[in-house]
C-alpha cells in the first residue's frame, strides 16, 4: 500500500524523504508528496504519477530548507489518483499535514461532522478528515500544542486500519505517527531519527529499528522516540538489528514479492471488506454508481476476464447464481466481443481485472457498453482505464501486486464477487437479511482462517521441492472446486513452466483419465462433507479412480475429514468453512506449491518468462 516516510535531524529532510520514498517505490504508487516544517509554516508539494513528477516540480519551485519533514507515495483508495488527492492532506488552517496508509472506515460519518462545524474539504480522501480532527484537537488556547496528545484522542475516533503520520507549525522539531492494523517502524539514528512503513526507506542511514505495537502512538524528535498506546500509557515496542540488505528489506525479508503477497492475503482480504460490511450486518458499497432500481432490473449478469480474474469470475457464477437467482455467464474477455453477445440494457457486465488495464477486458466492456449493457468493474488499481470506463466500480484493497502472477489479487477479487452477489441479494430480496448476515459473519471469519493455512505450509513447501522434476501435474475439483483446479493448474504454468491442467472431476471419465499412469500427481480439491455432502462422495469417488490407476494422490480437504484418508498419498489440510466460501482457503496451499516448485526448478518466481503484470495489447 502506501509508502510513508517521516524524519527529524540534521540533514536536509527533504533530501532524506525523497530519497525514503524512491526506496519504497517498489511498493507501487500513483502520486507522490511533501510537507516540510520550515520557519515555522508548513511548505508542501504534492503531484500525481510518479516520484520524478513531484522532483520536477520541486526543482522548478524548491521548498525551503527544512530538517523535519514527512512524505508519501499514495495507492489510490478513496479518490482517484490526483494532484488534490495525493498525501499530505492539511488542515483549513494550513497548520498541520498528515499523511496516511490504510483505510479511515467510518471517514464519511466524520467528514459529514467536520463539514456540519464548518470545515472545508478539499480532497476525496477518506485521510483528509484527521487533518482537520487535528485541527481542532491543537485548536489554540494559549498553550503549547501536545500533538502526540492530539493524536491519540482523534485515533480513538477512528475505525479501520490505518498508519498515520502528522506534523504541526507548533510543534516544531517533532514528527508523530500511529498505527492500527498497519505497519509503522522508527528508525533510530545518532542525532536524526525516522518513521516509515518498512525499514527499506531509511536502511541506507540506520540499522537500528524500533517496531510498533497495535495501537500505538510515537513520538519521534531528533533525540527521542517515546511510544504510548492510544491512552497516553507507554506502549511496549521492540527494538532490533535490521539485518536485511536492500533489496531483501523491499521485499520485507522474503525471497520473493510473491512470497511476501501470499502472506498479505489475510489483511488484502479483511481490507477489502471493509467498510462495506456494517455493524447490523447490512452490506454498504458505496462506490455503486448503479441505482437499486438499475440494480433490481438485472436480468442476466456477464463476468468478462483474462487469467486469474477469469477464475475468479467462475466462483462468482457459484455465488451469484444461488443468492440472486440471476442467471450468471462467464467469458474470457478475449473471446466475449467476437461471438456477438446478446446484450441489453438490463445486461449487467462484471469485468474484473486486477490492473484494470488488460486491453482484451477493457475491449470487451467497451463493445458491452456499445450495446447499452451496465458495466461493474472489480478492480485493484484506482483510477486505471477499466474502471474509470465503468458505470461502477467495486475496488478491490488488496494493495499493489508486485509478482506478475496474482494471488492476493485473486482472493480479494472473489471477495469483491461475493460483495457483490450479497449486495443484489439484498437489493433484490432474494435472501433475508440474517441469510445475508450469515454469509457474512462466515466472510468475517476467513481472513483469520487464511492466516491458519500459511502457518501450515511447511509440508506442501516440501511437496514443492519433492516433486520438482515432474513433467505433468493434474489438478480435480467440483463445484468452487473447479475454478480453483484451474488456477492452481494456471500458477504452475505460470511460474514453474510445467505442464498442469485443470479439470472438473466429473469429466474425467470421460477423457482426461486417459492421462492417468503411475505416479502422476494429481492434486484434489475436496469440497466440505458438511452441507453439500453429495458433492464430497463424488470428489472421494473420482480420487479411487484416479488411484486405482496408478496416480499419486494429493488431497487438499477439510479438517476432520477422515472419508478422504484411505485415498489420498498425502492430505493437505484447510480449516472448515461453507462450500462457497472454500476457494478462499483451498488456492493458498495451491499458490504456495507452484512458488515453491519454480523456487526449485531455478526460476524468477516473480518475474515468469514471457509474462507481463498488465497486458495491453489484445
Ligand atoms: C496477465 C497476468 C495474469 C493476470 C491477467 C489478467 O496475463 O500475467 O497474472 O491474471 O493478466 O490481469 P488483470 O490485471 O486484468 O487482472
Amino acid at each position: 500500500m502506501c509508502g510513508i516516510v517521516g524524519y527529524v535531524g540534521g540533514q536536509s529532510a527533504l533530501d532524506v524523504v525523497v530519497e525514503g520514498l524512491r526506496r519504497l517505490e517498489y511498493r507501487g504508487y500513483d502520486s507522490a508528496g511533501v510537507a516540510l516544517l520550515a520557519d515555522g509554516k508548513l511548505a508542501t508539494d504534492k503531484k500525481a504519477g510518479k516520484l520524478a513528477n513531484l522532483e520536477s516540480s520541486l526543482a522548478e519551485s524548491p521548498l525551503p530548507a527544512a530538517t523535519t519533514g514527512i512524505g508519501h507515495t499514495r495507492w489510490a483508495t478513496h479518490g482517484g489518483p490526483t494532484d488534490r488527492n495525493a498525501h499530505p492532506h492539511l488542515d483549513c488552517t494550513g497548520s498541520v499535514a498528515v499523511i496516511h496508509n490504510g483505510i479511515i472506515e467510518n471517514f464519511a460519518l466524520l467528514r459529514a461532522e467536520l463539514e456540519g462545524r464548518g470545515h472545508q474539504m478539499s480532497s476525496d480522501t477518506d485521510t483528509e478528515v484527521v487533518a482537520h480532527l487535528l485541527e481542532e484537537e491543537t485548536r489554540g488556547n494559549g498553550e503549547a500544542v501536545d500533538l502526540a496528545d492530539a493524536m491519540r484522542r482523534v485515533c480513538r475516533r477512528l475505525e479501520g486500519s490505518f498508519t498515520l503520520v502528522a506534523t504541526h507549525v507548533d510543534a516544531p522539531e517533532l514528527v508523530v505517527g500511529a498505527r492500527r492494523n498497519s505497519p509503522l517502524v522508527a528508525g533510530r539514528g545518532n542525532g536524526e531519527n525516522f518513521l516509515a512503513s518498512d525499514v527499506a526507506a531509511f536502511i541506507t542511514h540506520t540499522r537500528e529499528a524500533v517496531e510498533l505495537g497495535q495501537d500505538q502512538v510515537v513520538e519521534v524528535t531528533a533525540k527521542s522516540i517515546t511510544v504510548t498506546d492510544f491512552d497516553g500509557n507507554p506502549g511496549e515496542s521492540r527494538e532490533y538489528h535490521v539485518e536485511w540488505d536492500l533489496s531483501a528489506a523491499e521485499k520485507g525479508g522474503y525471497d520473493y514479492f510473491m512470497l511476501k503477497e501470499i502472506d498479505e492475503q489475510p489483511q488484502a482480504v479483511a481490507d477489502t471488506m471493509l467498510g462495506r460490511l456494517g455493524a447490523d450486518g447490512r452490506l454498504h458499497l458505496d462506490e455503486m454508481r448503479l441505482s437499486d432500481d438499475d440494480l433490481r432490473a438485472v436480468d442476466k449478469i456477464i463476468v468478462i476476464a483474462c487469467g486469474t480474474a477469469f477464475h475468479a469470475g467462475l466462483v462468482a457464477k457459484y455465488a451469484i447464481e444461488h443468492w440472486t437467482r440471476i442467471p450468471c455467464e462467464v467469458e474470457l474477455a478475449s473471446e466475449f466481443r467476437y461471438r456477438d453477445p446478446v446484450l441489453t440494457r438490463s445486461t449487467l457486465i462484471v469485468a474484473i481485472s486486477q490492473s484494470g488495464e488488460t486491453m482484451d477486458t477493457l475491449m470487451a466492456l467497451r463493445h458491452a457498453r456499445e450495446q447499452q449493457a451496465r458495466v461493474l468493474a472489480i478492480c485493484n488499481t484506482n483510477g486505471s482505464t477499466i474502471p474509470r470506463e465503468s458505470d461502477a466500480v467495486l475496488y478491490t484493497h488488496a494493495g499493489p501486486e508486485v509478482a506478475v502472477a496474482s494471488t492476493k489479487g485473486y482472493l480479494t477479487q472473489i471477495v469483491a464477487c461475493f460483495l457483490v452477489g450479497l449486495y443484489l441479494a439484498q437489493v433484490r430480496g432474494t435472501k433475508f437479511g440474517d441469510e445475508i448476515r450469515a454469509v457474512v459473519d462466515d466472510l468475517r471469519g476467513m481472513p483469520a482462517k487464511i492466516s491458519d493455512v500459511l502457518a501450515s505450509m511447511d509440508p506442501v513447501r516440501a511437496l514443492g521441492r519433492e516433486l520438482r522434476d515432474a513433467t505433468s501435474v493434474l489438478f480435480l475439483g467440483r463445484h468452487v472446486g473447479y475454478p480453483t483446479a484451474l488456477e492452481g493448474a494456471l500458477k504452475l504454468k505460470e511460474l514453474a513452466y510445467m505442464h498442469a491442467e485443470g479439470f472438473a472431476a466429473g469429466e474425467l471419465k470421460h477423457g482426461p483419465i486417459a492421462l492417468i499412469e503411475d505416479g502422476v500427481p494429481v492434486i484434489a480439491v475436496v469440497p466440505s462433507p458438511r452441507g453439500r455432502g453429495v458433492l464430497h462422495d463424488k470428489v472421494v469417488s473420482n480420487l479411487q479412480e484416479v488411484r486405482a490407476r496408478g496416480a499419486r494422490t494429493i488431497v487438499i480437504a477439510e479438517e476432520g475429514d477422515t472419508a478422504v484418508e484411505p485415498y489420498a498419498d498425502t492430505v493437505i489440510r484447510i480449516p472448515q468453512s461453507p462450500t462457497l466460501l472454500q476457494p478462499l482457503l483451498s488456492t493458498v496451499p495451491l499458490q504456495v506449491f507452484a512458488c515453491e516448485m519454480a523456487d526449485a526448478r531455478g526460476h524468477d518466481v516473480d518475474q515468469p518468462r514471457n509474462l507481463a503484470k498488465s497486458v495491453t495489447v489484445e
